[in-house]
């Protein structure tokens, strides 16, 4: 019996994290700024490390109770009943951001303009008195061309314009942004936390960030940008581990294996023609031998192997479950934070790759990774933006590509069955329910 050595993983927050404190990230920014681009990115990334996030949007509250087509006199600083409506709805949205933080959410976001030095001071008061800490996420683009594109690629779609013809739907908003732009004021006090972004990343300028959650965020910021690329996912061709239905190990590919890897060149060549696209694998064998055929630049990462299943390692399910009964029933019962002993948990596996994933976001060319069913439903729990506890259950079957664009609220998926065929892979799942 070991469960002596089993140990789930630790609460939402990291156990090394001394500072405890609920975060509140504030954004600022004149509209069509990429500020809830940026505070949906932050929250999917939030919520894929296990800490529970949720953006609260003000422009949804003003929708909801004021209504959404106002025009853009709405929003001139002058019109008096306008900014007492705008008020209004902040502070609501603002009390049920402060209200969910007691509930037990950790980080909350602000996502409003906060254009003003007094609606700033105002929501932090609040925030801090209810003991939570702010760092204000500005962002600045002064570069006419994206505005544009920003305009009409998210605002047009907004229920704000639904039935307006584009012209008018434009010109309107850019009226709307004229009179955010009489009263803004830059974030730039000392003594405050903030992150600046400058022109989608081009200049990122950090104040009083401190401790381990902002300073993980400011190193995400820094390597977002919205450029379109394909990325694909595929494990690797099928395994000799696999044929004899073994956790872990680092078996060659079988000879179906083989063939699903003739197969994955020949897809690739299909789909991105002679483009070098670079192949990331694992450093086991298995994902190496898988990625040879196709003759592009590749790089095997320690951080893509499978998860490590520790004593089990070697085992089928059946004889998982037959010599550590209490082991696999903890796992059955917590998939996500069940630890195998001298092994990995699958949050284990989230941080791990955490550093892969950054760098993915980095790319900005097309990418394959050829990896593991634990590496990649981390990887795809992330750019679907799946809830961490449905991440150990995500289907990636074996000689299967999946085909991920991203966009600015998340990725289209294309999977392609590439076979061959390997019959019903031996499967936790089937294996925990019988
Ligand atoms: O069975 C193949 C495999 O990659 C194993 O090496 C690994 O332990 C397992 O899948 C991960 O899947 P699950 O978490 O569902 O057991």
């Amino acid at each position: 019996m070991c469960t002596r050595y089993t140990r789930f993983g630790g609460p939402q927050m990291r156990p090394d994290v001394p500072e405890q404190r609920k975060l509140v990230l504030v954004m600022v920014g004149l509209p069509a700024r990429g500020k809830t681009y940026t505070a949906r990115k932050l929250a999917r990334y939030l919520n894929w490390r296990g800490h529970s996030t949720r953006v609260f949007n003000v422009g949804n509250y003003r929708r909801r109770d004021v209504g959404a087509q106002k025009p853009a006199s709405f929003f001139d600083p002058r019109n008096v009943e306008g900014l007492e409506a705008r008020r209004r709805v902040a502070m609501r949205a603002l009390d049920e951001l402060l209200s969910w933080l007691d509930e037990g959410g950790l980080v909350a976001i602000y996502d409003a303009t906060n254009s003003t030095r007094s609606r700033r001071d105002l929501v932090r008061g609040r925030v801090e008195a209810a003991g939570h800490r702010v760092v204000f996420i500005e962002s600045v683009c002064n570069d006419a061309a994206v505005v544009e594109d920003n305009i009409r690629s998210t605002k047009l779609r907004s229920p704000d314009y639904a039935g307006v013809e584009a012209d008018k739907a434009v010109a309107d908003f850019r009226e709307r942004i004229a009179f955010y732009e009489r009263a803004y004021e830059p974030v730039d006090d000392a003594e405050l936390s903030w992150v600046k972004i400058v022109d989608l990343g081009r200049q990122v300028v950090v104040n009083r960030i401190q401790g381990y959650l902002p300073a993980r965020l400011v190193y995400f910021l820094m390597n977002l940008h919205t450029g379109e690329r394909r990325i694909w996912l595929t494990r690797h061709g099928q395994s000799m581990d696999n044929v004899a239905g073994k956790l872990g190990g680092d078996s060659s590919i079988s000879p179906l294996g083989q063939q699903y890897a003739a197969r994955l060149a020949e897809f690739m060549r299909e789909r991105a023609g002679d483009e070098k696209v670079p192949v990331w694998t694992s450093t086991l064998q298995r994902t190496i031998q898988t990625a040879a055929g196709l003759h592009l630049p590749s790089v095997a990462w320690r951080a893509l192997d499978e998860i490590d299943a520790g004593i089990c390692e070697g085992l089928t399910y059946a004889e998982f479950d037959g010599r550590f009964p209490d082991d696999f029933a903890s796992r059955k019962a917590d998939k996500l934070r069940f630890r195998y002993p001298r092994g990995e948990s699958y949050q284990d596996v989230v941080r791990r790759v955490e550093p892969v994933l950054i760098e993915i976001e980095r790319q900005r060319r097309p990418l394959l990774v050829v990896a593991h069913q634990a590496v990649l439903r981390a990887l795809y729990g992330y750019f679907l933006d799946k809830d961490p506890v449905a991440v150990p259950h995500l289907e990636v079957p074996l000689h299967m590509v999946i085909e991920l664009t991203p966009h600015a609220y998340g990725a289209t998926e294309r999977r392609f069955e590439l076979g061959p065929r390997v019959g019903s892979e031996p499967s936790w799942n089937a294996a925990a329910s019988s």
